[in-house]
């Protein structure tokens, strides 16, 4: 069976039905549940061959939105969890904490594909109230930079990239992380999820991915606004996508690569992840700086290319670790953003290596959660979807 009947299969096989609603689990065993972004990704890989169950992934998630336009990063449609460490985020049928914004993205994706002007504006209204929430509700300063509350925010559950701002030392065990993972939400009980005030008193970082992923997405929730003529909802999309582009330009950029910043006076976080190359997403180097980071650090077998692919975290940081969940190990969407985004300035031969590295890893493992970068082999969840991203990655 060719890879991509594979991974339609794995999509078709993790899906799930309950009252009415359809949504896919990552994975059956490990992630038994719906998540944001990973339903978002469900949503790409499915609109090339079952644009109806894509279009149901995006309603299940919008169906379970807060009255302020927050979507939840974890949906628990059917019983309550069986998974202890996830207990603090369980809020009776959804967590209280978001992930990486990439529904208007995957709704255009689909539109793009098959479409189907009912179910724009069927989801129009509350995809811009959930942009609306972020720009509104997380940016505490108006500084154009939107912030996360918690790790599990960026979908990057123990990267580095988060050490300092939690206090935790380079070392830090899974176990340990998530304990410590699990104290700040029971912190952010307490101001009761209100963002603004949590971030003030616990966690506050202004991250580089999140805030790429949001640039490109109210790109695409300009596309769509500008599809149905809803020239409120456009200007919206392209006023902020525009301001979000200064701010991370003024407050992030040092040394030719963007730093995720922490705290009310933006201070950077230096540590150096694949959070150098996913700019390119949302095209926010110029040219020449983009050369100059696949130059540095894309071609740089020493830091961050592996024959496998893009190890989330250098090899040069303390904090590195072959089979580290998510400091160290090649995780699959980074390389679909890093792979779009490197096609998206002319880098075609990188782009080739990303996504050979891709199709080999899914192709011996059968669609794992994660990759050693040095032996290649596959790690964490078994029947993971995010390898279905390569349904994605034809041209
Ligand atoms: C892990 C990942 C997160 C993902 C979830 C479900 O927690 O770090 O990004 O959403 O699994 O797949």
């Amino acid at each position: 069976m060719s890879l991509e009947s594979r991974a339609e299969e794995l999509l078709r096989n993790n899906r799930r039905h309950h009252a009415g609603h359809q949504y896919t689990v990552p994975s059956p065993d490990i992630y038994p549940y719906q998540w944001l972004w990973d339903s978002c990704f469900h949503a790409i890989s499915l609109s090339y061959f079952d644009p109806i169950a894509a279009r149901e992934e995006v309603r299940s998630l919008l169906a379970m939105q807060y009255d302020n336009g927050m979507l939840p990063h974890m949906f628990f449609w059917k019983k309550s969890m069986t998974k202890p460490y996830f207990l603090a985020w369980e809020n009776k049928k959804r967590s209280s904490i978001t992930q990486p914004p990439m529904l208007a993205y995957a709704i255009w994706e689909i539109h793009r594909k098959y479409p189907e002007d009912q179910f724009l504006e069927e989801i129009y209204e509350p995809t811009l109230n959930y942009y609306r929430y972020l720009i509104e509700h997380r940016d505490l300063r108006d500084h154009h930079l939107v912030s996360i509350i918690n790790p599990d925010e960026s979908g990057e559950d123990n990267s580095p990239r988060f050490d300092a701002a939690m206090g935790a030392p380079s070392n830090i065990s899974f176990y340990r992380h998530m304990y410590e993972r699990n104290k700040l939400v029971e912190k952010n009980r307490v101001c009761d999820f209100n963002a603004e005030i949590c971030m003030r008193q616990n966690f506050w970082v202004k991250d580089v991915p999140f805030n790429v992923i949001l640039i490109r997405n109210l790109q695409a929730l300009g596309h769509i606004a500008s599809y149905l003529g809803h020239k409120q909802g456009e200007h919206f999309a392209t006023l902020h996508g525009k301001l979000m582009r200064d701010a991370m330009r003024e407050h992030m950029f040092e040394d030719g690569v963007y730093w995720s910043v922490m705290g009310p006076k933006h201070e950077k976080i230096k540590v150096a992840t694949w959070a150098h190359f996913v700019p390119m997403f949302a095209s926010l180097y110029t040219q020449a700086e983009a050369e100059a980071v696949v130059r540095n650090h894309f071609r740089n077998d020493l830091t961050f290319r592996s024959r496998f692919g893009i190890r989330s975290v250098s090899m040069k940081e303390e904090s590195y670790r072959s089979d580290g969940f998510w400091r160290g190990p090649i995780w699959l969407s980074p390389q679909w953003f890093i792979y779009k985004g490197l096609r998206a300035y002319g880098f075609k031969d990188e782009a080739a290596f990303v996504k050979s590295a891709m199709y080999n890893n899914v192709d011996s493992s059968n669609f794992r959660e994660y990759f050693n970068p040095e032996t290649g082999e596959g790690l964490g969840a078994k029947h993971f979807t995010w390898g279905t991203l390569i349904l994605d990655m034809k041209d």
